[in-house]
């Protein structure tokens, strides 16, 4: 697993900033991209895509996850969320739920911070539980 200081930050904000420009937010005008590094190194991506029924909406995370999912899986180690001017965005708190998942608590999101600081007592699936209803 590298290290913080291994990360290159740069590069991610890049990939984030392009994503964003991809981005389809014509109720806010608010474009925002997502991209993370992955535990073999891969880079995925995404960005946000909203929807005549608000609520509908799909976050930069989101699509970053299907990213994830669709180009082989595994961790997303570091995440950074940009606009297209590349200046960072905290994700929300629905976000910082899916980073739990896909990277957990030690994944470094925007190079400050963690997802067990932005979501501290975050909810995870109690281990031994995944087996069928026994009832
Ligand atoms: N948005 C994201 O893509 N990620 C976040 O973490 C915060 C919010 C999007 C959703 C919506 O399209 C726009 O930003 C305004 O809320």
């Amino acid at each position: 697993m590298p290290s913080n200081k291994d990360i290159d930050w740069a590069e991610l904000r890049t990939a984030a900033r392009q994503a964003a420009r991809m981005a389809y937010a014509p109720y806010s005008d608010y474009y925002v991209g997502a991209a993370g590094l992955t535990d073999d190194g891969r880079i995925v991506s995404g960005c946000n895509v909203e929807n005549a029924s608000y609520g509908l909406t799909l976050c930069a995370e989101c699509s970053m996850v299907s990213d994830l999912h669709r180009s082989g899986g595994g961790r997303l180690v570091a995440v950074a969320v940009t606009g297209p001017d590349g200046n960072p965005i905290t994700p929300c708190g629905r976000c910082r739920q899916l980073l739990v998942e896909a990277g957990g608590p030690d994944c470094i999101v925007n190079e400050d911070d963690t997802v067990s600081a932005l979501l501290p007592g975050a909810f995870e699936f109690p281990a031994g539980s995944t087996e069928a209803c026994p009832l």
